[in-house]
């Protein structure tokens, strides 16, 4: 039975500070910040909604993080202006490692797929416009079941849907709460460490293996 892995969308193929360019455009110098903020808002908005149980889509939980980080930094953007912006986060690049490692691991017989916060039909439009949809045997998404990562049924619903055992799946992501949600949650779990300062959680819950970008991660895996 081949291998399985599971690659978190946002932030980990999709780099969501992609948008700090049109971010720029509109407020200079805070961009970077503003964008940082907002992705963390879209993330805690996530979270709140599932442990409340009061589900929006992650497109509805972006929405939101930008009416607060506008707030938050006293930005007053146009309608017109916050929809493009929504507009740019349908389509973003991926990270330049990215192409390259899906290759060689789908040449290497790896199953591949997208398991996202996100729902189907918006990681699909994503993967299309980044130019990389076609190493992916499918896109499998929380929306299925009016939940977010990382509650451990998200994770179940994955190896279910993908017709796999925990012990032959890996996720794959950046994000740390993912890694932890993971693994807690019976996978294996690759931690993409692209940039030396970022800080994994002291839970004492380790990724099994943690790698600096895709290249890495085909070496590790063999
Ligand atoms: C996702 C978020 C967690 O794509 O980045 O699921």
């Amino acid at each position: 039975m081949p291998v399985t892995l599971a690659f978190d969308v946002y932030g980990t193929l999709i780099d969501t500070h992609g948008v700090v360019s049109s971010l720029q455009v509109l407020i200079g110098k805070k961009a970077t910040n503003f964008s940082q903020t907002w992705r963390e808002k879209q993330l805690e908005y996530s979270f709140r909604r599932g442990l409340m149980q009061n589900y929006k889509t992650f497109a509805v939980c972006t929405s939101n993080a930008l009416d607060y980080t506008c707030a938050f930094y006293e930005v007053d953007l146009t309608k017109d202006q916050k929809n493009n912006l929504l507009e740019s986060y349908r389509s973003l690049p991926a990270f330049k490692d990215v192409e390259d490692g899906l290759k060689k691991l789908k040449a290497n017989n790896y199953r591949l797929f997208a398991f996202s916060n996100g729902t189907a039909d918006a990681v699909d439009t994503l993967l299309v416009e980044a130019g990389i949809r076609e190493y992916f045997d499918g896109v499998i998404s929380v929306d299925d079941l009016k939940s977010f990562k990382p509650n451990p049924a998200v994770y179940s619903h994955f190896l279910r849907e993908s017709g796999v055992k925990g012990s032959n799946a890996w996720l794959i992501s950046s994000n740390p709460f993912d890694v932890i949600g993971a693994i807690s949650a019976g996978m294996h779990a690759a931690w993409v460490k692209r940039s030396k300062n970022a800080l994994f959680d002291p839970w004492g819950i380790e990724p099994t293996i943690t790698v600096e970008n895709l290249g890495e991660l085909y070496e590790k895996l063999g």
